[in-house]
């Protein structure tokens, strides 16, 4: 289980953040927000950076990324080493992206998901856990 989740997002993603942020406050579940803050322009590549660097120093936590489509903000995390972010756009793939892929960041796109979607695969990648086995070898070679 994970001891906090950061967010963070850049203006296009910034909306479906603060809805997604309600949705876990209201559920009792520990996170940090670390911005955008606003709907004013900002760069994505930035705000992976900054929930990258504390997901290595706190590895026992999860991220959730936003951005416009999530591609760019997925593209961006990913160059870090530690970081496996999975763009999800269904309940389907925030499953699979827990059970084989260990992923350790959510990536969602603010002007792709519906809200009610969006919490759906929120929780699903929460609450599914690493099948490890025949994965942890794939995993490992990446
Ligand atoms: C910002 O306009 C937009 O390009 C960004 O949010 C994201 O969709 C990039 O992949």
């Amino acid at each position: 289980m994970f001891s906090k989740i950061f967010l963070s997002s850049d203006h296009g993603g910034f909306e479906l953040k603060e809805k997604v942020k309600n949705f876990l406050i209201n559920n009792n579940i520990h996170l940090e927000d670390l911005g955008c803050k606003s709907l004013e322009p900002v760069d994505y590549p930035d705000y992976a950076k900054i929930l990258s660097k504390r997901l290595k120093k706190e590895n026992k936590s999860i991220g959730i990324l936003f951005c416009g489509t999530g591609i760019g903000i997925s593209m961006a995390a990913n160059r870090f080493s530690h970081v496996r972010a999975a763009l999800c756009t269904s309940v389907e793939m925030a499953s699979k992206s827990r059970k084989h892929n260990d992923a350790n960041v959510l990536v969602l796109g603010g002007r792709i998901l519906e809200e009610k979607l969006a919490l759906e695969i929120v929780n699903e990648f929460l609450y599914t856990n690493f099948e490890a086995g025949r994965h942890s070898l794939r995993v490992d070679k990446i």
